[in-house]
């Protein structure tokens, strides 16, 4: 049985570039996981269900359980001082942890800390993203915000826990991707899937299709199309939509599948939030062998300017991800 730290030390050879600080950072997100699922897994009795009645950035309604997973990594991630700033769905601005520490580290986090809390008060699995950046302006130096505002295809670990019927963290370096089961009698994450891959098609859809009247014509298509009866195609698909991310794209990657979060009507760019949520999936399911798009072209290649910025969400199995996009293409209003 291998540890998840274990694991993180045997694998520090693929960046000696890094000289150990992102095995250190991996451990600083290693414990607040730790803390974080301690509490979920006692949200019932722990007064930390519902809503605080504050409303984040973006307008949204903060749970109490997003605060305390909020402060919760942000402790852990300064007090280890592997990164020289943090942001969060959770706070406005970037946060610069400007002690010497600090703004002599290399590493930029961006999170969502707690994502799909709405769930939590039904106890369904919820989940936490993160996203690892090198900084590009000087050690030594205080943060900017150019140092989050990178393309995806910079990051150089991402990764997610999910906190279900067991919790899972996943995450990757860029070296495939790699899950740890948690054994919840001693707090330990121990290596239980090596080397995931998501599957070339599925039979599962995932989306909100309650929003179906303001979808893309493509996605509409699309949807009816997942619908059909087609014996040689296995259709029809399946639908499942759990409403939280983490727990979706977990779902999908293990059985394949396709997970979409399509512009909207009156969201024209979707609801998910490109620097936390889409761009560390995207990258986990490309290091998977699947695909993320945001219905034309790659998730990771997006150039981003703000730190809160949304983008459409299409990801998973290469053959569903390909058929969805030439009816994106086809269906273009
Ligand atoms: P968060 O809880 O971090 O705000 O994210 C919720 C996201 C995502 O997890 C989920 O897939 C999606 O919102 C669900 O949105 P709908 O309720 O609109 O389907
Ligand atoms: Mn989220
Ligand atoms: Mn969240």
């Amino acid at each position: 049985m291998i540890t998840l730290g274990e694991y993180i030390v045997e694998k520090q050879h693929d960046f000696p570039e890094a000289s150990g600080e992102l095995t250190l950072l991996l451990g600083a997100i290693r414990l607040a996981t730790k803390i974080v699922n301690r509490e979920i897994n006692k949200a019932g009795l722990a007064d930390i269900i519902g809503s605080t009645g504050v409303e984040n950035v973006q307008g949204e309604v903060q749970q109490k359980m997003d605060l305390y997973a909020n402060d919760k990594f942000k402790a852990a991630l300064e007090a280890r001082g592997e990164v020289c700033g943090i942001a969060s769905e959770e706070e406005d601005e970037f946060i610069s942890f400007d002690s010497e520490r600090g703004c002599n580290s290399k590493y930029v986090i961006l999170m969502d800390p707690l994502d799909g809390s709405s769930n939590i008060d039904v106890n369904v699995s919820v989940g936490t993203i993160f996203s690892i950046y090198k900084r590009i302006s000087p050690i030594g130096t205080p943060v900017t915000l150019d140092d989050f505002l990178q393309p995806g295809n910079k990051q150089v670990a991402a990764g997610y826990v999910v906190y279900g019927s067991s919790t899972m963290l996943v995450y990757t370096t860029g070296n495939g991707v790699h899950g740890f089961t948690c054994d919840p009698s001693l707090g330990v994450f121990y290596l239980s899937h090596e080397n995931m891959t998501i599957p070339e098609t599925g039979r599962t859809y995932s989306i909100n299709e309650g929003n179906y009247l303001k979808f893309p014509m493509g996605v509409k298509k699309y949807l009816k199309y997942c619908q059909e009866i087609d014996e040689p195609t296995q259709r029809p698909y399946t639908s499942r939509y759990i409403g939280s991310l983490v727990s979706d794209f977990h779902r999908n990657l293990l059985t394949g599948g396709i997970y979409i979060y399509p512009s909207t009507a009156s969201a024209p760019d979707g609801k998910l939030r490109l620097l936390y949520e889409c761009n560390p999936m995207a990258f986990l399911m490309e290091q998977a062998g699947g695909k993320a798009i945001d219905g034309y072209k790659r998730i990771l290649d997006i150039v981003p300017t703000e730190l809160h910025e949304r983008a459409p969400f299409f990801c998973g199995s290469n053959e569903m991800i390909d058929k969805a996009h030439a009816m994106m293409i086809e269906y273009a209003e």
